[in-house]
């Protein structure tokens, strides 16, 4: 059977965690494949609620592996943390059944110190990051002064660490006017950590060759969103490693051609968490009385979630990039009591229609959107199970946001539990 990639469409927080705990019923093995303790998957089921960051939402499945893949940064101490307090809960996170790439690079303390000496700098400019060190971490990934899962559990560590934070110090001490940080400090809470990580370090390619060699389900978890990817996103208003369906196969060292089925996690709406344009965001009580509705607040930091109407064009320019094979379409219930619901199908410069996604943010700011009004349903949706069994305009907004983004619907979630949710199409 092969692989199945969960991605994020839009930007960030569109379900993938609930998805992901559904569908990881079915998997053998559940692989977190970008971003860090940036993320926070919601997930409700039996064991309660959980926000996971780090520990992929497979953690839930007694009968898969969860492997954190070697394109996720690890910030040791808030994965113990995680790990503690999935435990607590009775959920089973012993080795083996967890498991964690040995090439994941580690966020150190430096990272998280810089993310927000950064932030400071780029005043009313801020991109607004959830300054978890995540910029920083990649920044040295791609410079090669990143330090590994692997390289903690090697004797030439210290070393490692000297060279590195030598320069650090220089940056922390004569640019930012901070503080510099101890070397043996860091070297011994980074060895605590090491002989906790030990047990669950292993090469994941070869434990995914073995896994899709023997027929065994492999599903992809994403974090983040497809327009706020270093690439494709909204730059330099986006996060640093990639959430789209390319990044799935560089995180995890899975080939490309054995991911067959990707599946693009859509809210029935759209939001934003931090700076950067967002063309459909709603002003004013509407757009307040769907966060309120929603409880759109972010699951990492707290913040209250921009809220937008659908965006079509960036939807499509997310469904080019990633090559869906399906949607699921979440928090479709929110929108139940509303009158009628805006769809953004183009916009607008300079008096002509835009229908490709704007690679340059300037130019993106000054679009506008241009909407078409479909009828809402004003009916409850939380309790429906059957696609034919909802309210004929409920349908015919899901079959118009199908024509839009232009790939079929698999699942429509209409409440945050395991259960509320409608298969439109079967995704096995
Ligand atoms: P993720 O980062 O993509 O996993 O998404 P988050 O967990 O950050 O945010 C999604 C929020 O929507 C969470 O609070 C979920 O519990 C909730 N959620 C997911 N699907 C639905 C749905 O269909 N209806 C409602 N009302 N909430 C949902
Ligand atoms: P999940 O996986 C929503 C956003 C931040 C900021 C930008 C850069 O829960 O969907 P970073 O800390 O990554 O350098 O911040 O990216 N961002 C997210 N927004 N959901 C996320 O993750 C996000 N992870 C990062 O708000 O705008
Ligand atoms: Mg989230």
């Amino acid at each position: 059977m092969p692989a199945i990639a969960v991605i994020g469409a839009q930007w960030g927080d569109e379900g993938k965690g609930k998805v992901v705990d559904l569908v990881a019923e079915k998997a053998d093995v559940v692989v977190r494949f970008s971003g860090g303790d940036n993320a926070g998957h919601t997930v409700i089921n039996r064991f309660g609620k959980f926000a996971l960051h780090l520990v992929p939402c497979g953690i839930f499945s007694p009968n898969s592996v969860s492997i954190i893949g070697n394109g996720v940064v690890i910030n040791p101490e808030v994965l113990f943390q995680e790990m503690d307090m999935l435990a607590a809960a009775g959920i089973d996170t012993k080795p083996g059944h967890l498991l964690i790439s040995d090439r994941a690079h580690v966020i150190m303390p430096y990272h998280v110190i810089l993310d927000d000496l950064e932030e400071g700098l780029r005043g009313g400019k801020a991109i607004g990051t959830t300054k978890k060190g995540i910029g920083p971490v990649f920044s040295d990934k791609v410079a090669r002064l990143g330090i590994r899962v692997g390289d903690l559990l090697d004797k030439g560590f210290f070393e490692q660490l000297r060279t590195v934070l030598d320069y650090k110090n220089l940056l922390l001490t004569r640019v930012y006017g901070v503080q510099p940080l101890s070397l043996i400090k860091i070297y011994e809470d980074y060895q605590k950590h090491a002989a906790r990580l030990k047990p669950y370090v292993c090469e994941s390619t070869a434990v995914l060759d073995e896994a899709l060699k023997a027929g065994k389900t492999v599903m992809l978890e994403g974090a983040q969103g497809t327009m706020l990817d270093p690439d494709f996103g909204t730059y330099p208003y986006n996060t640093s490693s990639s959430p789209i369906a390319g990044g799935a196969s560089l995180g995890s060292g899975i080939p490309p051609r054995a991911i067959a089925r990707i599946l693009g996690v859509f809210k029935a709406y759209c939001t934003r968490v931090g700076g950067g344009p967002f063309p459909t965001e709603i002003p004013g009580e509407m757009g307040e009385f769907i966060r309120e509705r929603a409880q759109e607040y972010g699951a990492t930091t707290g913040r209250p979630r921009r809220c937008g109407w659908f965006d079509a064009v960036a939807a499509r320019f997310s469904q080019r990039v990633n090559g869906f094979t399906g949607m699921a379409i979440t928090r479709f219930d929110i929108l139940d009591t509303l009158e009628s619901i805006k769809v953004c199908t183009t916009y607008k410069l300079d008096g002509k229609m835009v229908t490709d996604f704007p690679s340059s943010i300037t130019t993106l700011e000054r679009c506008e959107p241009v909407y078409e009004e479909l009828p809402g349903w004003q009916t409850e949706t939380c309790g429906v199970r059957k696609f034919s069994n909802l309210p004929e305009a409920a349908q015919a907004y899901v079959n118009r946001l199908e024509e839009l983004v232009g790939c079929p619907t698999n699942l429509i979630c209409v409440g945050p539990e395991r259960s509320q949710t409608i298969v439109k199409k079967r995704l096995f």
